[in-house]
């Protein structure tokens, strides 16, 4: 499979039998959305939390491809309230399949809320991911979060082999709680996400990787860039 990292916290999963699935899509308004890329069809979509910078594209793209969008219940009630009535809700400790992937919501620690002209709408709990491909290798993408003892939990009831983390510091952990998430999660491989967005996120990989050391493995993507998994 392929991931592609389409800046901040969007990545796009690309399986062998060349399903798509888009996580936390933001695309217009992304700084960093890489110049030129077609997106193509979806089908099936993750969400970890309300904010703008982590759904901003997702109820356009919903409408476009009717593609299940996975989400806390709370999300759910606000994408039917914008007419996505292929909303997939749950919520952490369970798990469920799409396009082909089994996904378990996890926790994190972090808020969740949409905009909604002026009012704040309430997005229920911030959640990470479990991803679990057709062979059985496990990815954990843990949304936006602090580092929490708890990884240690996920760790040891699905050994991920890859995690996707935030490193910019201000909204999320930056390196330093990033480099204890990765020895909490076990895991060698990291990719690293949300830095370098805006000037404020400042957490860098090369910081990552010193904290870290050579045995495990910081994957430094540009936006637009495929990592082949
Ligand atoms: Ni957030
Ligand atoms: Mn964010």
């Amino acid at each position: 499979m392929n991931i592609t990292w389409l800046g901040h916290s969007t990545f796009l999963f690309t399986l062998g039998d060349r399903k798509n699935v888009l996580i936390d899509p933001w695309i217009h308004g992304n700084p960093k959305s890489p110049q030129g890329f077609n997106l193509p069809h979806i089908d099936a979509m993750l969400l970890s939390h309300g904010h703008g910078d982590h759904t901003g594209d997702a109820i356009a793209i919903a409408k476009k491809d009717a593609c299940p969008v996975v989400c806390n219940f709370e999300i759910s009630l606000w994408l039917a309230s914008k007419g996505i009535e292929t909303a997939r809700p749950m919520n952490k400790g369970g798990a469920q399949t799409v396009a082909g992937l089994r996904v378990t919501m996890t926790h994190a620690f972090h808020s969740s809320s949409m905009q909604d002209g002026e009012h704040v709408v309430y997005g229920g709990e911030a959640a990470g991911y479990i991803i679990e491909l057709p062979d059985g290798r496990r990815i954990y993408f843990a949304g936006d979060t602090n580092v929490f003892g708890d990884m240690r939990l996920i760790a040891r009831l699905y050994e991920p082999d890859l995690a996707i983390l935030p490193i910019g510091d201000l909204y999320t952990m930056g390196p330093k709680e990033a480099a204890i998430a990765v020895e909490f999660l076990g895991v060698k491989h990291v990719i690293p996400m949300h830095y370098g967005t805006f000037p404020p996120l400042t957490g860098t990989p090369e910081a990552l990787q010193e904290l870290v050391g050579s045995d495990v493995e910081v994957i430094e993507l540009k936006p637009g860039e495929a990592y082949a998994y």
